[in-house]
């Protein structure tokens, strides 16, 4: 069943249940096969930079890649919500903001948009945003395309002033329109304190068990790259070693 704003807007895995999941995407084959899946929604990170274009940093990730990824896997996956990620300095003014959603928007096809960060002018690019209808998820805790600025890959929310500016956070996009706020590398009490306190959904990844969803890189959950993956994720398969033997083998 393909989701829509209305129905994740609404989740919350206490009344449910079950969690949101959701991986990362890619190219037109995998999302064929995810489209085929039970997953509830696809994101289009700008983790392509680092997984598929080998990049350090998601910083060099610009406009006319997400928007090429973005078509070949809304393409792939027609009955799944995709969700398309804004790269960095994209959105770094209002007027770059609405026209690079435009065109990501307007030129994939996905049904949404992810964004990160929670500063008072990235609140009023949601709230525009919504009002032109291109639904908004949020991302705060660590967000990549920051990671100069936050001085590295770590967990946020730990002391009680960064746990009171990320709750805060989390509840101002929710009041500026988004639909779901992915909580990234957030301590796990806070991560579930902020579940608690929002109407809409939290997807967490590296932030524990207590979110609403749960959000993974699909090259990590299948173990698609040489290194191994991060902690929190447990690979469901080996699939650098299983196609380096199938081509060695091949080779013979
Ligand atoms: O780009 C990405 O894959 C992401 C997820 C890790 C949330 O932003």
């Amino acid at each position: 069943m393909k989701l829509d704003t209305r129905k994740i807007r609404s989740f919350k895995k206490k009344s449910s249940k079950k969690e949101l999941q959701m991986l990362t995407c890619y190219d037109f084959q995998t999302a064929q096969l995810l489209n085929e899946t039970a997953l509830d929604l696809i994101l289009v990170g700008d983790s392509v930079g680092n997984v598929v274009l080998g990049y350090e940093h998601t910083i060099q990730v610009d406009i006319d890649t997400m928007i090429l990824f973005s078509k070949a896997v809304k393409k792939g996956a027609p009955e799944k919500f995709v969700i398309g990620d804004l790269p960095f300095g994209t959105f770094a003014t209002m007027d770059l903001a609405i026209s690079n959603s435009v065109k990501l928007f307007q030129q994939s096809g996905v049904e949404a948009l992810k964004l990160e960060g929670a500063y008072p002018f990235i609140l009023e690019i949601i709230k525009r945003l919504t009002q032109i209808g291109i639904p908004v998820m949020g991302h705060i805790g660590l967000t990549p395309q920051s990671v100069h600025e936050q001085g590295g890959y770590y967990t946020h929310g730990k002391d009680t002033a960064s746990a009171t500016r990320l709750t805060k956070e989390a509840l101002a996009l929710e009041e500026a329109g988004c639909f779901a706020i992915v909580l990234e590398f957030v301590e796990e009490n806070l991560a579930k304190k902020i579940t608690d306190k929002l109407k809409i959904p939290t997807i967490g990844i590296g932030s524990g068990k207590n979110t609403d969803g749960q959000v993974l890189v699909i090259n990590d959950l299948l173990h698609l790259g040489k290194k191994d993956p991060p902690k929190f994720c447990k690979p469901i398969g080996n699939l650098y070693a299983q196609k380096l033997k199938l081509i060695n083998d091949y080779l013979k």
